[in-house]
């Protein structure tokens, strides 16, 4: 387990704030038109070559660096809350797939889980990711497998009551075959809503990465039948070539919601 004191010096405080996304930021587009260009090198595949052009013209990343957070998926959850507003002062959050850590960063500032904002309720932030993140202080980070059996036990265990919101933005390492990749999301975000639907507080928000495709549905229903709304969305920072799109699950109807419609049905 990972508990960083004290606070950062960077990101997650001021940029994460009021300002990104709302005030301070640009959207992240536009915002430079000059490209680099990347020279092809010995010992360097095409597709290498690429990746770096595009990470080095990409006006995301070039903000992150610049605001401190640790990847441009922070701008991700940032642009949600924007539009959905889950992430208030005092709510207790799971981050389900965490590293590198921008989703929480974000969530550290915006439930004020440092109590650097007198006045408003302080919050938590609860990680969990396959690989080690850096400390990030105001939250608490564990490394773990989400789809080991014990898994939900364990960060039951951390988590020590209910959560307010479970977001996930958990994905497994490309495969290279569009379905195989489908399957494998489908079945993270699946296990993350098993998860959500046993700890959240009632009103509580589901969130989760899904790429579109044929699986989806049933997951879709579920959470239909668990949730007051389900928005589907694509937020700016997701890039336009991906299939990538985000479930936003507000109004958690309770334990026992969708046992309760089966029988009336
Ligand atoms: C797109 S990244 C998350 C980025 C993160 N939201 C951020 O802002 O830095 C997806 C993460 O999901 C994690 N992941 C994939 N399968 C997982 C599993 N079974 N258990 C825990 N984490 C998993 C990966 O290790 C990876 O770090």
């Amino acid at each position: 387990m990972v508990k960083a004191p004290g606070k950062t010096g960077g990101a997650a405080g001021g940029a994460a704030g009021g300002g990104a996304g709302g005030g301070g930021g640009a959207s992240g587009r536009g915002q430079r038109e000059l490209r680099v260009r990347v020279k092809t090198a010995k010992g360097r595949k095409l597709s290498s070559t690429l990746w770096l052009e595009r990470q080095l013209n990409d006006p995301y990343v070039l903000r992150a660096r610049k605001e401190g957070y640790r990847g441009r998926a922070a701008y991700k959850i940032l642009e949600l809350d924007d539009k959905f507003r889950f992430l208030v002062p005092g709510a207790r959050v799971v981050d389900l797939g965490c590293a590198p850590g921008g989703w929480c960063q974000i969530a550290v500032n915006r439930v004020n889980a440092l109590g650097d904002r007198s006045g408003k309720k302080v919050g938590t932030v609860l990680g969990v990711d396959l690989q080690e993140v850096e400390p990030i202080a105001g939250a608490e980070i564990h490394q773990l497998d989400f789809l080991a059996e014990d898994a939900d036990a364990r960060v039951k265990g951390w988590l020590g009551g209910r959560a307010d919101v479970v977001m996930s933005d958990m994905a497994a390492a490309s495969s290279g075959h569009k379905g195989t990749d489908h399957l494998r999301i489908i079945a993270l975000c699946e296990a993350a809503a098993q998860f959500a639907f046993d700890v959240l507080e009632e009103g509580g928000t589901f969130v989760a990465k899904v790429l579109a495709g044929g699986a989806e549905q049933e997951l879709q229903t579920l959470l239909k039948q668990n949730f007051r709304k389900v928005a589907n969305v694509k937020p700016p920072a997701s890039r336009a070539d991906s299939s990538e799109k985000f479930v936003v699950a507000q109004g958690f109807r309770g334990r026992g919601a969708a046992s309760a419609e089966d029988a009336g049905a």
